[in-house]
């Protein structure tokens, strides 16, 4: 199959999705793909049935978190074939790709191709340091080549993904970062939350029932005046080094 452009979306609060959007363009660096930003809202495109996508979502609770469903909304395909990747933290990717395929369905893009991709983990990031690392990066060639395979095979056909209907629920974690003395109102935590969870006049402040606890707030603030109380962030990093432990390798479905 002719591809005439290739563009990929991703939406990376604390740039670990990011780091695996770019690993995967490089593996692709053939077709020139455009990296696309849609971690804030704005990007508004229709796709034709002859360009490919690839769209890079992070994994939380084994689901794809509702910024990243909200920005497909200004995404349209026509038949589009798309590839996706769940970027995770070394847990488990549980209903998340199965739930991107079906979102994405609803959008008019085919899935043609899928992979598991492990990133730190943004909630304790000596979990998956350094990943994509070496041996990743030799699996997404591994992975390039097979959906290269794929599409000069004609036609691609739509690829199985893992997961389960209903998708299991999360009720997401406590941590709510707010701003503390140190905060100068400057409002960069508030221009950059995914989830408009900080109202700009009162950037201190936080909506609980909107955050997603992608800890993007805390990365980005200049005075590093944003945080949520040590006790409970060591308590959620230290339950995850026990459920994220052993090393997850890529996997790929084509
Ligand atoms: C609220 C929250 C829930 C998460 N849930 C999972 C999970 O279910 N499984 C997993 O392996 N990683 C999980 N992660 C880790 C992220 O998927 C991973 O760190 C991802 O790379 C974050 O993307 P970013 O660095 O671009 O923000 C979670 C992270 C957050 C913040």
């Amino acid at each position: 199959m002719e591809i005439r452009r290739f563009r990929m979306f991703y939406f990376s609060p604390t740039g670990g999705v990011k780091g695996a959007a770019e690993a995967l363009s490089q593996a692709f660096a053939a077709r020139t793909p455009s990296l696309e930003d849609i971690t804030l809202p704005g990007v508004c495109a229709e796709l034709g049935g002859d360009e490919l996508a690839a769209f890079f979502f992070p994994v939380y609770g084994g689901r794809v978190p509702g910024p990243c469903l909200a920005r497909l909304e200004t995404l349209r395909g026509t038949g589009t074939p798309a590839l996706l990747a769940a970027v995770y933290g070394n847990r488990a990717v549980d209903d998340a790709l199965l739930e991107m395929k079906n979102a994405l369905s609803a959008r008019g893009f085919r899935t043609v191709a899928a992979a598991e991709i492990v990133a730190p983990h943004s909630l304790n990031t000596k979990i998956g340091e350094g990943r994509p690392d070496g041996k990743d990066r030799e699996a997404i060639a591994a992975f390039a080549a097979g959906v290269e395979r794929k599409l000069a095979g004609g036609e691609p056909e739509e690829v199985e993904v893992p997961g389960n209907m209903p998708y299991q629920d999360f009720g997401g974690t406590p941590l709510k970062p707010t701003g503390g003395r140190g905060c100068t109102g400057c409002g960069r935590c508030a221009a950059a939350c995914p989830a408009g969870a900080i109202p700009p006049d009162r950037p201190r402040e936080v909506d609980k029932s909107r955050c997603i606890s992608c800890m993007r707030c805390i990365r980005v603030c200049p005075a590093g005046a944003r945080s949520v109380p040590l006790p409970v962030r060591a308590a959620v990093a230290a339950a995850l080094v026990q459920k994220c432990a052993g090393r997850r390798e890529i996997k790929f479905y084509l």
